[in-house]
C-alpha cells in the first residue's frame, strides 16, 4: 500500500500515540504530553506516514542541534524538551524516535520513513550536514536500518535502556557525516 510522507500536525497525536504504545514497552513510552512538546518546540522534525481514511502507518522525531563533534551524553537525557535543544540554525539533526505500525513492519517502509524523512530535512534547512541518534542493542531492525544508511557506532551511553528482564542496557550512540 503506498503511504504518503508529510509533517506531523497536532491533529495526529491519537495516531502517534496508537503508534507509540504498538513500537514499544510500557516502561519506555513517551506521553502524550512529550510529543505535543516535540510538535510545537521542533514540528521541523516531526513527520508521519499517512495512509487512507486518516489511518498513520509511521511516524519520525527529530530536533536539530548544534554539532558538538564529540557527543555529550547529557544532551539524549531522555525527558529533555525539545525547547531546550532544538535549534533551527542547528547543523546536526538528532533522530529521537520512529515507529511502523506492526501491519506494516517487514516491508521496506521503515528504511524509506527514516530514509525520506531526513531528505526532507536536509532538503529545507541547508546548514544540516550530520545525523546523530541512539539505539537500544536489541531493536536489530532498527540498527539494519541505521546501518545500510551509512551511519558507524560513535560510542555508548551505559545503561541507558532497561531491558524486558530487568537489566539496564546501553544506548549505542550512531553518526553519519
Ligand atoms: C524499526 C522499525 C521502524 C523498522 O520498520 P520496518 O518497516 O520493519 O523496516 P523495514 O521493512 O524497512 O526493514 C528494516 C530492515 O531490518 C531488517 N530486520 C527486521 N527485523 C530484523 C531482525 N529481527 N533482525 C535483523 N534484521 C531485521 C529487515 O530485514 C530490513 O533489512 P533490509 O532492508 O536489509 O532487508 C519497526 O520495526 C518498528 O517500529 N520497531 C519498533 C520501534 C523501534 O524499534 N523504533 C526504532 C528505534 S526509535
Amino acid at each position: 500500500m503506498p503511504f504518503t510522507l508529510r509533517p506531523a500536525v497536532a491533529a495526529d497525536m491519537a495516531e502517534i500515540m496508537r503508534l507509540e504504545r504498538a513500537g514499544f514497552a510500557e516502561a519506555i513510552q513517551e506521553t502524550e504530553e512529550a510529543f505535543a512538546e516535540r510538535l510545537s518546540a521542533a514540528p521541523e522534525g516531526c513527520w508521519v506516514l499517512q495512509g487512507e481514511a486518516g489511518r498513520l502507518f509511521g511516524y519520525l522525531c527529530a530536533e536539530f542541534w548544534q554539532l558538538e563533534p564529540r557527543f555529550d551524553p547529557a544532551r539524549f537525557a531522555r525527558n529533555h524538551a525539545a525547547a531546550d535543544t532544538h535549534a533551527l540554525d542547528g547543523e546536526e539533526v538528532y533522530v529521537s524516535s520512529m515507529v511502523v505500525d506492526p501491519a506494516t513492519r517487514g516491508t521496506g517502509w521503515g528504511r524509506r520513513l527514516f530514509r525520506d524523512a531526513l531528505a526532507e530535512m536536509f532538503a529545507r534547512h541547508p546548514r544540516l550536514r550530520s545525523t546523530i541518534l541512539i539505539v537500544n542493542p536489541e531493536w536489530l531492525a532498527a540498527r539494519q536500518i541505521y546501518r545500510a544508511e551509512g551511519f558507524i557506532e560513535i560510542g555508548e551511553i551505559g545503561a541507558y535502556f532497561a531491558s524486558a528482564d530487568g537489566q539496564r542496557l546501553p544506548a549505542i550512540v550512531m553518526r553519519r557525516d
